[in-house]
């Protein structure tokens, strides 16, 4: 149809014409040609209609339910640190917490694509079109009208106005994926993170000292249940040592020695500096190295990988994942080069009266990632 023919209709007219004539304006307008457009159940209320009706409704149903089992999951499960050699029952029930909150919300979705697809298969319109190709500028007042009459149509010719079975499992459905899509992002509100005390919360890490008992530094010799401490002429000047804690009162205990290297936030590097660097010292941490020896979390304040490599040459650490560089000669080990924002939580060390390094306290911020910090 030529531009001339489409300004002919004014609102009037298009005021006056019915849906059925606009869908038929709208084919012809578009220069579409219907090969064929019926209904798809002709004859109201058979028993297969029906069936395809519950089909439906089923899938809707079991989107809402996985939405709510979702929602159930994330709030109620119960999750944490649980030794795996110690406590495997407990490890096992935490260990099941994210597979079944992706399965749940994974399966919602899932099933109101399906439901929304069946839909349209079963109850829409049949319909072949052949359809020219327009070259693309803004609708005109013609062409909106008659396109919302073909959608219209379409719905209407679905029969979804007495289809209330539908209608209601597809709002139970879409409104309980909904309430679990507005949940993830409010989750942070719905659990406290920081609620837990003690050195499995997220605010200890495995260097806190629950009953004054003494933490050692203890490198790793690959054999998890030999100890051995570490004392300051172990190390040469620009030399490093990756440690984790030990406990006297765990010597004897196979499963305490293992987990010490479980742990994620309990690796640390214990640095030589050259004899003469004199690094600018936190506000506040003045007291946190031992002479030349300083010890930063080795956990990657980005997004947590280990920040194994020490380079003597520029005293920088640095971070292998995405090539995030601390530098721990000029400063305290501040983020100078990637996309760390933060630096590394220093460990305070100092030297007991037999000669080993151990921990003055725990780290006094969150270790790993930048976004723990946001306890505010
Ligand atoms: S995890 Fe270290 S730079 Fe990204």
């Amino acid at each position: 149809m030529s531009e001339q023919q489409k300004r002919e209709y004014t609102e009037a007219e298009l005021a006056e014409m019915s849906r059925d004539e606009k869908v038929r304006l709208g084919t012809e307008l578009d220069d579409v040609e219907l090969v064929e457009y019926r209904d798809r159940w002709p004859v109201k209320n058979t028993r297969a209609e029906r069936r395809a009706e519950r089909t439906v409704a089923l899938w809707f149903v079991l989107a809402g339910l996985s939405a709510l089992a979702f929602l159930a999951v994330f709030i109620f499960w119960p999750w944490g640190y649980a030794d795996p050699l110690s406590k495997p029952d407990e490890y096992f029930v935490y260990s099941l917490y994210t597979p079944l909150v992706g399965f749940f919300l994974g399966l919602s979705v899932l099933s109101v694509g399906i439901a929304v697809v069946l839909y349209g298969k079963k109850f829409l319109p049949h319909e072949v079109a052949v359809q020219q190709r327009h070259d693309g500028h803004g609708s005109e007042e013609v062409d909106r009208q008659t396109t919302a009459a073909l959608l219209a149509d379409a719905g209407n010719r679905s029969g979804i106005a007495r289809r209330s079975m539908i209608k209601r499992t597809a709002g139970f459905g879409a409104g309980a994926l909904g309430l679990g899509a507005g949940v993830v992002a409010i989750g942070g509100f719905v659990r406290n993170p920081w609620a837990n005390e003690g050195p499995n919360s997220l605010q200890h890490t495995p260097w806190l000292s629950e009953n004054g008992e003494k933490i050692y530094l203890r490198r790793s010799t690959g054999h998890p249940h030999e100890v051995s401490l570490v004392r300051p002429e172990d190390i040469d000047a620009g030399g490093f040592e990756t440690v984790y804690p030990f406990r006297e009162s765990e010597r004897h205990d196979e499963h305490a020695l293992a987990k010490a290297f479980k742990r994620g936030d309990a690796p640390v590097m214990l640095i030589r500096l050259r004899p003469g660097s004199k690094p600018i010292k936190r506000k506040g941490q003045e007291d946190f190295n031992y002479g030349d020896f300083y010890a930063y979390s080795k956990i990657c304040t980005h997004v947590g990988c280990p920040t194994s490599l020490f380079e003597q040459q520029t005293g920088r650490l640095l971070c292998p994942c995405h090539q995030s560089q601390f530098d721990v000669v000029n400063t305290y080990a501040k983020p100078v080069f990637g996309p760390a924002t933060r630096s590394l939580p220093q460990l305070p060390i100092t030297v007991d009266e037999e000669g080993y390094f151990v921990a003055k306290h725990d780290f006094i911020e969150p270790v790993g990632p930048a976004y723990w910090e946001r306890k505010a």
